[in-house]
């Protein structure tokens, strides 16, 4: 009895130190945000990264890139906006950006000009598309995800997505 009463007060001390649904992401690693299905040339998708907006371009080329998912001109959602060749241009004042996050539009004041968003390692592989959030000088140094069985003819890959409102932590839990 009294060792189970020490292994209550040690759980309990444990608890205290960490609280499981407050652990945050590390941001140092590659992350799939989106199925390569879902982004088909001269498109844009808007995906989130511990709330972050980030846009997911997939340009005429075929290899994606992912930008700060805000227009750096009033924040609009650039995923409404249009994709033409490896440019993405923004659907509230046709601000042009190219894949280094730099506003490439023509005609517009230098201080147009001079706006530029934030980029992020960006890679496609197996089907899914993946950006590295956490310091940048460390994306090709992290180990790259790898999923042999999706290539693997013996075995066959479900692909399904939810978006369900809750701590990562429920979903290794449950899943
Ligand atoms: S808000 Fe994007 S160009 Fe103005």
């Amino acid at each position: 009895m009294e060792n189970e009463r020490h292994q209550i007060s040690d759980h309990s001390a444990c608890a205290a130190q960490i609280d499981l649904r407050r652990v945050r992401t590390n941001p140092d690693f590659w992350y799939p945000v989106a199925w390569s299905r879902e982004l088909g040339r001269e498109k844009a998708i808007d995906v989130r990264f511990a709330g972050r907006h980030i846009v997911v371009v997939r340009p005429k080329s075929g290899v994606p890139y992912a930008l700060d998912g805000l227009c750096a001109h009033r924040q609009v959602l650039l995923a409404k906006g249009e994709v033409h060749g490896d440019l993405l241009s923004c659907i509230a004042h046709g601000l042009k950006y190219n894949r280094d996050g730099q506003c490439v539009s023509p005609n517009v004041s230098a201080e147009a000009q001079c706006l530029r968003l934030r980029t992020w390692a960006c890679r496609e592989k197996d089907g899914l598309i993946f950006v590295f959030m956490g310091d940048q000088s460390l994306a090709d140094k992290t180990p790259f995800p790898d999923f042999p069985r999706v290539r693997d003819r013996r075995y066959r890959t479900r692909r399904f997505g939810q978006m369900v409102n809750c701590h990562y932590s429920f979903m290794h839990e449950n899943l």
